[in-house]
């Protein structure tokens, strides 16, 4: 190695001596190293490419000393400096540049140069500042090293490989900055012999290791920036002695270990930077020594403890940060009598208690951060006392109380974000007019009133959240901003329509009302809103279609119309829209065909759920169109329903003619005077119409009671409010008076006053609602309970008039259980139909769930719908699963659970685990049943079996098992 090195040195002396010759041979005596320095430098230019032609002048007919870029001594004998910094340079660094014997400062920093640093460069002795920063340049370091170097500056390059040992050799050196390279290896040692060294940068490079303890012995620095590599270990005590340091930069590495104590001694310190690394511990009381310090950055790390009062003795401190860390303990009061400080970062820690009570009143926040801790009470007046606060970032705390008033004519304010807090009260007029306010959120506290009554005039405002709160009043229909990119009012209690003016929001990216009781129509304008990504209007009061044009919106990924009252055809062109993702469409009043073209394709069939669509793709189990659809299908369908209607009522009132008299033989009419009001009362049966009066009736009822006890025995009685008496209506309770059968709670009386009040009695039955025992039912009971439902169902819509009767909620609330205890064989009373009052009809099935989804959509029920609910007590009795169990997860409803595990053959899967032992003796019967079940229970109301044919299906079924009917 030795040799290899003399050899290239001789090498070198030899062409170096052949070159002087040749010079000296061919120059004109005037100053050979002139002419040599001419050279050498055109030499350079040539493997430089120079696109803004600075280097033009670089040529035979100038003077070397007028070139751009080039500095002579003073008697322009020698080339003393040359700076080529930020000319655009590209192209290769010749190693000619290096071989100019008198130069001092070679700067060509900023540029595009590229290949590696010339290994010669180290011969160059004359130099005292290189700067090669901000470009290109690859490969090694070279080795060596130039005693009169003073500054050497190679940062932000992408050189490689290690700091070379050789560091150590440029004894003159007070500034190194190696940062922003991709240096390997770990930080020499020999580094501690530069002890004039004042600033030292090796940042943002790869270095592994220690930071070396000999660092403490270089007693010049001043400067030391080490971050953002991948150091471990400790911070060294030694560091400590470097009186003279201004500012120390750890940040971004791996370091561990506790803050050194003896950092407290750096008494000239200004600038503290230990984030993002692993340090534990405290901050050591010493650390508050640091008089000078102008900010303190230990945020990300490990750190715990309390933050003392003596923070009050960081007299010049402008920065805290102490965020993600694991301290604990209150916010130090003192912080407000820092006056410099403008920026307090607190947040992710355990804070507790208030927030300091005058902080901000002798400060100059700028910026306040203390979001995600645990802290109480209210949000102080002063923080916006210097009038300059920026940020006010106090998200997910506990605090409670109003907006203070300070804060809304804090006029500085950009950036707000409260959320997830208890604030409470209203919004004061001025908060809804900060003129620079870009980010507002509000979002999940107890806020209040009516915003469409303040003047909103926030210019800027890009994001408003005001979701979670109970906001209420008018949706306003405008913010005061046409920058409006995020606007989030779900979860309140807003009323009244959707404004045309959300259309002249053109920069809206996210508008989400969900959750309100928003009605009207979805505006046409909204498509306007061409950057719209995000629309979610679920769970509102909509109505009318979906606009076509929301369609042509180029960038709609997610529509989310989900529970609302939204009705007609699905646009095919939202099929077309290349850009949608996801559509939730479930729950609405939509009819006709679902597109299967694009984002309809891959829907789920819970996003369609919930209205009367047909066809779309296979997936989803719609059912199919028929082949009547367009415009015609109106007329027609309403034709039908109109002829349908029409029949119905005459053979109605034609059987009615005829029954009439039959009627009257088995019914009782007393009429009855109760304080002054006439009543009429029909008994559909002789011994009850002896038992009780009006007057008990009323009496009773009065006493808040439901239940009343004559001689013989007791009755339910319930008063039905908003009923519009009307003949054909008691024309249909006379029908269910005649009912008779062991299932079906026997309807006694109808009690209707002159002034409009209806009063029904029905049988009483002792037990308890399905929904209260099925969990502890047998299977026996549980079969005999199916069937038993299946008659009366059976019974009802055969009997009476030719339509028959509908029960409308087939629900586990309607099915009383009479002798549900295990051993005997249980009976069920199914409560007498509710669903007969018109009035009644949409309230009921909104709210219930055992409603088919056809229903919901037509309010219409029907025998299909009565087998719908009864396919679903069913499922409930086979699985022991509520309709929202949780276990259900992602499926939309108890139905796509159960034909999901169905499907998938595993019994255990599904079947409640109180079955178990006889599911598994009985594998096909509880199989067989849960097939009845999804056929009661399939879209395709067509494909639902009557009850006629249940009641066979389940004997027949349970006939080869142990049950006793
Ligand atoms: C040489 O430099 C001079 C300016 O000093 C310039 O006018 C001339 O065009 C240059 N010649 C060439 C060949 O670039
Ligand atoms: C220098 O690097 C930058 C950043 O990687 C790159 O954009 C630029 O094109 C490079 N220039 C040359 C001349 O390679
Ligand atoms: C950080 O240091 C720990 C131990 O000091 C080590 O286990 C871990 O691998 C290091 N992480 C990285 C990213 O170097
Ligand atoms: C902070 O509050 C959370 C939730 O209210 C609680 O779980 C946690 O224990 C609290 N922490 C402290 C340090 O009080």
């Amino acid at each position: 190695m030795k040799t290899r090195v003399k050899t290239s040195q001789e090498t070198c002396s030899m062409f170096m001596f052949m070159f002087m010759f040749l010079f000296l041979f061919f120059s004109n005596g005037s100053g050979f190293a002139y002419s040599n320095e001419h050279e050498l430098l055109l030499s350079t230019k040539a493997s430089i490419i120079d696109p803004l032609s600075f280097l033009s002048n670089w040529n035979n007919s100038s003077s070397l000393c007028n070139w751009n870029g080039v500095t002579c001594d003073s008697n322009s004998t020698h080339v003393t400096e040359i700076n080529l910094s930020g000319k655009n340079l590209s192209g290769r660094i010749s190693e000619s540049l290096f071989k100019i014997l008198h130069v001092e400062t070679i700067d060509l920093s900023n540029n595009q140069l590229t290949s590696g640093i010339p290994s010669n460069i180290f011969s160059c002795a004359s130099l005292v500042h290189l700067n090669l920063s901000n470009n290109n340049l690859t490969g090694l370091i070279p080795k060596g090293s130039i005693p009169n170097l003073e500054k050497l500056d190679l940062s932000n390059n992408f050189l490689s490989g290690p700091i070379p040992e050789g560091i150590g050799y440029f004894l003159k050196l007070q500034y190194l900055d190696l940062g922003g390279n991709t240096l390997i290896g770990e930080i020499p040692k020999s580094l501690s012999n530069l002890t004039k060294l004042q600033f030292l940068t090796l940042a943002s490079n790869q270095l592994i290791g220690e930071v070396p303890s000999e660092l403490g012995f270089m007693e010049s620095l001043k400067f030391i920036y080490l971050g953002y590599n991948n150091l471990s270990g400790g911070i060294p005590t030694e560091i400590g002695y470097l009186t003279s340091l201004n500012h120390l930069n750890l940040a971004f590495n791996n370091l561990t270990g506790e803050i050194p104590y003896s950092l407290g001694n750096l008494t000239e310190l200004n600038y503290l930077f230990l984030y993002f690394n692993k340090l534990t511990g405290p901050i050591p009381k010493t650390i508050f020594n640091l008089k000078k310090l102008k900010s303190l950055d230990v945020s990300d790390n490990l750190l715990s403890g309390e933050i003392p009062e003596l923070v009050s003795q960081f007299k010049d401190l402008e920065v805290l940060h102490l965020f993600s860390n694991q301290f604990t303990g209150n916010i130090p009061k003192s912080l407000s009598l820092l006056s410099h400080l403008q920026v307090l970062q607190l947040w992710s820690n355990k804070f507790i208690g208030e927030i300091p009570e005058g902080l901000g009143m002798y400060n100059n926040l700028t910026i306040l951060d203390l979001s995600t801790n645990n802290l109480t009470g209210k949000i102080p007046e002063t923080l916006c006392s210097s009038g300059r606060l920026r940020k006010l970032i106090l998200f997910s705390n506990s605090i409670e109380g109003e907006i203070p008033k300070s804060l809304s004519l804090c006029r500085s304010l950009e950036r707000v974000r409260l959320q997830n807090n208890k604030i409470s009260g209203r919004l004061s007029p001025e908060f809804t007019q900060l003129p620079l306010v870009y980010f507002l959120d509000l979002s999940a506290n107890n806020l209040s009133g009516e915003i469409n009554r303040l003047r909103w005039n926030t210019p800027m405002l890009q994001m408003l959240s005001l979701s979670s709160n109970r906001f209420s009043g008018l949706l306003p229909d405008s913010f005061g901003s046409n920058k409006l990119e995020n606007l989030d009012l779900s979860e309140n209690e807003f009323s009244g329509h959707i404004s045309t003016m959300f259309g002249k929001l053109p920069e809206l990216m996210e508008l989400k009302l969900s959750r309100n009781r928003i009605s009207g129509i979805i505006p046409d304008e909204l498509s306007s809103c061409k950057k719209l990504v995000s629309i979610n209007f679920s769970n509102n009061h909509l109505m009318g279609g979906i606009p076509e044009t929301l369609a042509t919106l180029p960038v709609l990924g997610n529509l989310d119309l989900s529970m609302n009252q939204l009705s007609g055809e699905v646009p095919e062109t939202l099929g077309n829209a290349d850009s949608l993702v996801e559509v939730n469409i479930s729950h609405n009043f939509f009819h006709g065909e679902l597109p299967s073209t694009g984002v309809f394709t891959a829907i789920n069939s819970s996003a369609v759920v919930g209205n009367n669509l047909c066809g779309g793709a296979s997936r989803i189990h719609l059912p199919p169109c028929k082949v009547i659809k367009t415009a015609n299908w109106w007329f027609f369908g309403i034709a039908v329903i109109v002829v349908t209607f029409a029949a119905i009522i005459l053979v109605v009132l034609y059987v009615k003619r005829r029954k009439e008299v039959v009627h009257y033989k088995t019914t009782r009419i007393e009429n009855e005077i109760d304080g002054g009001v006439e009543w009429e009362l029909l008994f559909f049966d002789e011994k009850a119409s002896k038992a009780m009066t009006i007057h008990e009736i009323l009496q009773t009822l009065r006493g808040h009671k439901n239940v009343i006890t004559t001689k013989y025995t007791k009755y339910f009685i319930k008063e039905f409010n908003g009923i519009k008496l009307d003949n054909d209506l008691i024309i249909k309770l006379k029908e269910f008076g005649k009912i008779q059968h062991p299932n079906i709670s026997k309807l006694i009386a109808i009690c209707k006053s002159e002034k409009g009040r209806l009063i029904l009695v029905h049988e009483y039955v002792e037990g308890k609602k399905l929904n209260e025992v099925m969990g502890e039912l047998s299977w026996e009971s549980r079969g005999k309970i199916a069937i038993g439902i299946a008659k009366a169902l059976r019974y009802l819509h055969s009997c009476c008039s030719p339509a028959g009767v509908l029960v409308g909620n087939v629900s586990p609330e309607n099915v009383m259980v009479v002798d549900g205890k295990d051993g005997t064989c249980t009976s069920i009373k199914l409560s007498p139909p509710g669903m007969i009052f018109s009035d009644n009809i949409t309230k009921c099935l909104v709210s219930s769930a055992y409603v088919a989804p056809e229903t919901k959509e037509t309010k219409e029920i029907t025998e299909s719908s009565d087998m719908y609910g009864f396919g679903l007590i069913l499922i409930e009795l086979l699985t022991g699963k509520t309709l929202v169990d949780a276990e259900i997860g992602l499926h939309e409803n108890i139905v796509e659970w159960a034909r999901y595990f169905y499907s998938d053959c595993h019994l255990e899967a599904w079947v409640d685990p109180l079955l178990k032992v006889h599911a598994q003796e009985n594998p096909n019967q509880i199989v067989e049943i849960m097939y009845l079940a999804l056929q009661c229970t399939a879209h395709d109301i067509a494909a639902r079996p009557y009850a006629s044919d249940v009641v066979k299906r389940l004997e027949s079924i349970t006939r080869s098992g142990t049950l006793c009917f």
